[in-house]
């Protein structure tokens, strides 16, 4: 009879503790994981039409999948740099950068525009190629700078997937303005680099530029340093939680088997703290009969 009870109690318990211990896994954002989430951005916008229950979804959910972060395909260090960007303010946060010999000073935003919406942005029109008619849209700008008549050029359209190149945290932005031959787009690469000593949030430099059509930066900041996810955090509260039960279920389960079985107790008398308790009772029960 007692012991189907301890069986009980011990499925029980193991239920228990099996619940907490389903921990979210997040997957590594490479480049696989990249082109997934491309695809579930796509099959997103389709969300709209009625749903379609025959086709199976093939991708574990991306769901997360946080923008501007990003984990190292390798080390499994997350990477977080939302706080560069303006996903969770409501101001504009824009970062600038001297031009220096190029001539023109640069606006940057990471993962997110420099500009406000509905501001006019000049696609460059000026080859003999004809071009399919352009309108950039400031709120997709990642980049521009200003040429001295004050016009804004766009060096490409923000992304806020970063991507790791070997040890090399990179930010590409895309579809920019026309470069000087008419057919390309501007483009930019932002090169993140760890660095804790810096005063500020980010220091943004201008590197270089070729063919006046591709723009490099790096972007030194404490942000490209890896840090601990909030889920690893939790995982290691519920182990240290787990270590703590299995612990106390190993005492009291031993205390109760010994009791049992070596000194053939039953009832009460064979829970691991019952000779504990009747000293301590019989101990107040000494002194309150002394002292009456
Ligand atoms: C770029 O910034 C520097 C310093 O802030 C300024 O002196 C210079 O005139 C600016 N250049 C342009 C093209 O705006
Ligand atoms: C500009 O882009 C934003 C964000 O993608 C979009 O919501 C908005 O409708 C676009 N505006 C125009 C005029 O296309
Ligand atoms: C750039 O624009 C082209 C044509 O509009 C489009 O096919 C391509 O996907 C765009 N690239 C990015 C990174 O958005």
């Amino acid at each position: 009879m007692q012991l189907t009870q301890l069986i009980t109690s011990i499925s029980i318990f193991s239920v228990i503790m099996a619940e907490p211990f389903v921990i979210k896994r997040s997957f590594d954002y490479g480049t696989s994981d990249i082109i997934a989430s491309f695809k579930s951005k796509s099959s997103n916008t389709a969300i709209q039409d009625p749903p379609q229950p025959d086709i199976p979804l093939e991708e574990p959910p991306i769901s997360t999948l946080l923008p501007c972060s990003v984990h190292h395909p390798l080390t499994n260090g997350f990477y977080d740099l939302t706080d560069l960007s303006s996903i969770n303010t409501e101001n504009i946060v824009a970062w600038s950068a001297k031009g220096h010999d190029y001539n023109k000073n640069f606006t940057l935003g990471i993962c997110s525009s420099p500009l406000k919406p509905n501001i006019e942005v000049d696609p460059n029109y000026q080859s003999l190629v004809k071009q399919p008619s352009l309108k950039l849209n400031s709120s997709e700008v990642g980049a521009f700078y200003t040429d001295e008549a004050g016009d804004k050029f766009s060096i490409g359209d923000f992304s806020s997937i970063p991507v790791f190149r070997g040890k090399k945290l990179t930010l590409t932005y895309e579809n920019g303005s026309y470069c000087p031959n008419g057919l390309d787009r501007k483009s930019t690469l932002l090169s993140f680099t760890c660095d804790k000593e810096i005063l500020q949030k980010a220091q943004v430099s201008f590197v270089g530029v070729l063919h006046d059509c591709d723009y490099f930066f790096e972007v030194r900041t404490v942000h490209a340093c890896p840090t601990a996810r909030q889920d690893d955090n939790r995982a290691v509260i519920w182990i240290f939680v787990f270590i703590l039960l299995a612990a106390l279920f190993v005492y009291s389960s031993g205390g109760f088997l010994y009791k049992r079985i070596i000194l053939n107790r039953r009832g009460w008398r064979q829970l691991p703290s019952y000779g504990l308790g009747n000293k301590v009772s019989s101990a107040l029960n000494n002194n309150v009969s002394n002292s009456v």
